[in-house]
């Protein structure tokens, strides 16, 4: 690895500034805003987890109107996506991709070789499977760095009571951290909800969340081939297998409860849910196909969920609220744009049928901005100007949430948010240790299938 100077300042002293951010927080609160001033203000990225959503944050972080910013190393476990996000990256990025062979690392432990390549105060993005999150984010605090990861950031309890200690630890050391919910960052919804917080529907009563389609990314997983170790077969295919991210009822779904969630401004305090499994053909992954989810808040309101992956169903992939004087549709199609509005009625759905009843709508373009850009800018933004930014006790929470929904369906049980956070079940204890050539995290039932989960048979765990 060589220095990667930046900022004038060589890796040696960056690693002895590394040292007194550790242990003085107040130090690294007074060196932050200095950092960024002047000329050498470019902040370095390192990426670690360099597929789908990893490239993309690392162009937000690059284009977004708060540079300048440069990606200066990569991790991955597997080659061919770190070769395959690099070459998307430098094409598109040319000169802020300054990523050299020495500064691309392939491992388990390439997650630390990419942060040393930073300087406290620059950023890295976490987007791996969730499972590493708490692990990866526990090594960008000791190093100082202000960190982007993605949702989910926890996949169980022992993880979140672990992800929300970690964040206070980050806050302490006055380290800028944004979670993926990007939602969060929308400035329609944004708007919506001030809308609604004035009262324009009244108090909120029920709120439904739908996620309905066909069967995407790694939600199905056939037997594993010859030619690939268990472990990796199943990091590659993480929405199969709930050590690795929750399934794909936490990996899909969370966005929408957490802006349902946003809009009532409260985390339920119980779930209750039914799912199950229909047609599997050869797949033995850990997902059910359907899940009915009633989700309690303290008041008595309701968030009802639908979550599907089916072909030849009806499709619905929508957020929608319903007050004593209205109802609100908080997204219609996907994450983004919006489309979101208040009717004058409880006809909030998706179709253009309503029009008339129409009493707000996200305003012209603007408010319409790219979230995925945004939540870059608000994070920049806060790096730069050293204003407190730590989205981890909501990510968190939102991750706990969408778990508690998702045990309820899987062990037929009412499960609160205390006995959510508070389960013993952690799915992957060692992940922090996994080498290329580890034993995978689950194994093979006796069946030749992975264990999973019973409701009514196995109510304790949920596989
Ligand atoms: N906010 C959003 O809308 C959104 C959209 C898509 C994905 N995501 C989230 O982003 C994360 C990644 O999802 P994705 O779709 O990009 O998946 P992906 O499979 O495309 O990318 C994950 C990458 O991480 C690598 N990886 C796995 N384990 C690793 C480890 N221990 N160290 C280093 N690299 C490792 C994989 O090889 C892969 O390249 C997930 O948490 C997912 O939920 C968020």
């Amino acid at each position: 690895m060589t220095d990667t100077p930046s900022r004038g300042v060589t890796r040696r002293e960056a690693l002895k500034t590394t040292g007194k951010v550790a242990v003085a927080s107040t130090l690294a609160a007074l060196a932050t805003p200095q950092i960024y001033a002047g000329e050498k203000n470019t902040i370095q990225v390192a990426l670690v987890g360099c597929g789908g959503r990893g490239t993309g944050a690392a162009e937000d972080a690059l284009r977004s109107k708060n540079g300048p910013t440069k990606l200066v190393a990569m991790a991955d476990v597997f080659p061919n996506r770190l070769k395959d996000s690099y070459g998307h990256l430098s094409r598109n990025l040319g000169q802020q991709v300054d990523v050299p062979e020495d500064r691309k690392f392939i491992d388990f432990n390439a997650y630390k070789n990419a942060m040393d390549c930073l300087r406290p105060g620059d950023v890295v993005i976490l987007t791996t499977p969730p499972a590493f999150r708490w692990a990866h984010f526990t090594y960008a605090i000791s190093k100082g760095l202000n960190v982007f990861m993605e949702k989910p950031i926890t996949v169980d309890g022992p993880s979140t009571r672990r992800m929300l200690k970690l964040g206070e630890e980050a806050k302490k050391r006055n380290l800028k951290v944004g979670v993926g919910l990007m939602c969060r960052h929308c400035p329609a919804r944004g708007e919506m909800f001030k809308k609604i917080k004035d009262g324009l529907i009244g108090d909120l009563t029920l709120l439904r969340a739908y996620r309905q389609h066909n069967p995407v990314a790694f939600f199905l997983s056939p037997p594993k081939p010859a030619g690939i170790s268990e472990l990796m077969y199943q990091v590659q295919r993480f929405h199969s297998f709930l050590w690795a991210s929750g399934g794909c009822y936490s990996d899909f779904y969370i966005h929408n409860i957490d802006e349902c969630c946003w809009m009532k401004d409260a985390w339920p305090v119980e779930a209750r849910a039914a799912g199950g499994r229909h047609y599997r053909d050869n797949s033995i992954d850990q997902n059910f196909d359907v899940y009915s989810v009633e989700y309690t808040f303290a008041d008595g309101t309701k968030l009802l969920l639908e979550g599907r992956c089916m072909n030849g169903c009806d499709q619905q992939f929508a957020s929608l609220a319903h007050g004593t004087k209205g109802s609100a549709v908080i997204s219609s199609n996907s994450h983004w744009p919006s489309s979101c509005r208040l009717l004058k009625n409880q006809h909030a759905s998706t179709g253009r049928k309503y029009q008339k009843d129409i009493i707000w709508k996200c305003g012209p373009e603007k408010s319409e901005d790219n979230p995925y850009r945004v939540e870059w800018d608000h994070l920049l933004e806060a790096i730069r100007q050293d204003k407190p930014y730590n989205e981890v006790e909501r990510g968190a929470q939102a991750s706990l949430v969408t778990a508690m929904g998702r045990m309820a369906a899987h062990t037929g049980q009412v499960v609160s948010y205390d006995q959510m956070l508070n389960c013993e079940h952690e799915f992957a204890p060692d992940v922090d240790k996994l080498k290329m050539d580890s034993p995978a995290p689950l194994q093979l039932s006796s069946d030749g299938k992975y264990p999973m989960p019973e409701p009514g048979r196995k109510t304790k765990r949920e596989y």
